[in-house]
């Protein structure tokens, strides 16, 4: 299981790759345009800062055009990944990428059916959002652990990203469903550390020692 960062925020992504945890990132259009700067200016600084894949969505809606960006996209970076919907024009666009060996995150998956399809066109990632399935009343989590189970048993290499991820509850759901990678807000990174028995633990033994260190180092 690993964790994608889900933003398109410097800072953001600075700080939790320097706690280590963080395997790649993903964009979407809605987290870039908070950012006010161009895709290749951010995608180009993003990618110096991960090693990892950072996938990059396109605005194209045919699948010709899609093409076209995703080539321009991945002259950007070693490690961009085209994000790409769940469309008929975008599976059409994953074959031609995927023969083109440019990698592929399909993208906006609420089904099971669309999964397979993704992962039959030769999708590198898929992913399904979880979040989204979950506000309209769906089991967003169990999408996950079925796509998971159905990739392992046909030996599909396609991995499965969590996606739409909410709270810390959905990424401890998402490990046990199978998920190969979740990728998370910022906020749900931070909210994965936090335990106030840990910053109980840490004030009370700084406070025990302050009792006698005094005292010892009179001696
Ligand atoms: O990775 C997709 C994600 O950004 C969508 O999240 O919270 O807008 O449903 P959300």
């Amino acid at each position: 299981m690993q964790l994608f960062l889900d933003t398109a925020n410097l800072d953001e992504i600075r700080e939790a790759v320097n706690w280590g945890v963080i395997s790649g990132v993903t964009t979407n259009p809605t987290l870039m345009a908070k950012e006010q700067i161009s895709y290749q200016e951010r995608v180009s600084e993003i990618c110096q800062i991960v090693p990892g894949p950072v996938s990059v969505e396109v605005l194209a809606q045919d699948a010709a055009s899609m093409v076209r960006e995703a080539r321009e996209f991945s002259t950007w970076a070693p490690n961009v990944v085209v994000k790409i919907p769940m469309t008929k024009e975008g599976l059409k666009a994953v074959k031609d990428l995927t023969a083109a060996g440019i990698q592929t995150n399909v993208t906006l998956v609420f089904a099971l059916n669309q999964a397979l399809l993704a992962a039959l066109a030769g999708a590198s990632y898929v992913s399904p959002f979880v979040g989204r399935l979950d506000d309209i009343g769906h089991d967003g989590m169990a999408l996950v652990g079925q796509i998971s189970a159905l990739f392992q048993g046909c030996n599909f290499p396609t991995r499965v990203i969590a996606a739409s991820i909410r709270h810390p509850l959905h990424v401890t759901q998402a490990a046990q469903a199978g998920a190969h990678i979740a990728t998370i807000p910022f906020s749900v990174l931070e909210g994965m550390l936090q335990h106030p028995l840990t910053d109980a633990g840490v004030k009370r033994f700084l406070e025990d020692w302050q009792k006698v260190a005094p005292s010892l180092e009179k001696k």
